[in-house]
């Protein structure tokens, strides 16, 4: 099975991906956040920084873009091949109103005969690199899927990530694993499930459920637990002396790129994950003031974890 480690705008950046890469690994692909294109084709530094290859050292990485011109996304695809990569993803799949409403992300969802057009004058031409796409199954209703689903499958796409929810569910509620077994059915060219894997048994009801799944793309599963993807392939849980060294490294990482306040900012960020909605924790975590306090409350919350 082939693991991606969804990318997470704000959270996954180079520092994130090489030191997980480093303490945990189990990831075959560490996939970059968006790149914003525009019609001057500029990239903002941060943007640039996280495509450098030597931010990417050691890591398989894929590249993403976010754009509803074919022009844009060609132009960037070329720049992309000129970085030393083989592939890149377009995002049809972001659900930020500030993105959709441009059309933009699971916006073109929106507009199918809009997105054939988009993908026929893109594909017209050969592409310097290979191009995968990420989506979701509908914008209103799972019930557009069907179309949208038969729509993708009609071209040369090196794989498909399905994050199996709507543009309206946001992140949260249920979500549809029958349409990733639509997905399958429909010939879909190497489908990816996407959408709430946060344990090994979750990769298992899925691969009961839909016995052809042969990629994965985690995310919030691993910022919670950055083992996952090492368990699920038969190793073992994160210790509590891997957690320390994750969050410090992690801590070192921000605060030499971005100063203290920043860093610590972001790892209280990140180590609400694995606490989900316990008050509790995010309590000892708010008065912490320094990075050892954010680790002794973490750990002391997580006896699984020595
Ligand atoms: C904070 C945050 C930022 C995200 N940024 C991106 C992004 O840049 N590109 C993208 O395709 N998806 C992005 N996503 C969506 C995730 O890649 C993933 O599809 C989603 O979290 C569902 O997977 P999960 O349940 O395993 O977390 C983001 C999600 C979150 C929570």
């Amino acid at each position: 099975m082939t693991i991606y480690f969804a990318p997470m705008e704000g959270v996954t950046d180079g520092i994130l991906r090489r030191t997980h890469h480093r303490i945990f690994g189990g990831i075959d692909v560490y996939c970059l956040p968006f790149h914003r294109l525009t019609q001057s084709l500029s990239l903002l530094t941060r943007e640039q920084r996280d495509i450098d290859p030597e931010e990417n050292a050691g890591l398989n990485v894929l590249p993403q873009a976010l754009t509803r011109d074919p022009e844009q996304l060609s132009a960037w695809l070329y720049y992309v091949s000129e970085c030393g990569y083989s592939r890149a993803d377009l995002n049809i799949g972001c659900p930020s109103p500030t993105v959709t409403k441009r059309g933009r992300g699971s916006g073109l969802l929106r507009d199918p005969g809009y997105l054939r057009s988009f993908l026929d004058r893109l594909f017209s031409n050969t592409l310097p690199v290979s191009l995968s796409v990420k989506t979701r199954i509908g914008y209103e209703s799972a019930e557009e899927w069907p179309e949208l689903a038969e729509l993708l499958a009609g071209y040369p796409f090196a794989h498909v990530t399905i994050h199996a929810r709507t543009t309206r569910e946001q992140y949260t509620g249920a979500v549809h694993p029958e349409a990733f077994e639509l997905a399958l059915r429909k010939g879909i060219p190497h489908p990816v499930y996407n959408g709430d894997l946060r344990t090994p048994e979750d990769v298992q009801a899925l691969m009961a459920r839909c016995p052809g799944t042969e990629a994965v793309m985690i995310g919030r599963g691993l910022l919670a637990d950055p083992a996952l993807a090492r368990k699920i392939r038969g190793g073992k849980e994160a210790s509590g002396e891997e957690l320390r060294t994750w969050y410090t490294a992690l801590y070192e990482g921000w605060k030499n790129r971005f100063g203290e306040t920043i860093a610590l900012g972001r790892i209280k960020k990140l180590m609400e994950w694995p606490g989900g909605s316990d008050i509790r924790r995010k309590r000892l975590l708010r008065r912490a003031g320094n990075i050892e306090g954010c680790i002794d409350a973490i750990l002391r919350e997580l006896p699984a974890a020595e």
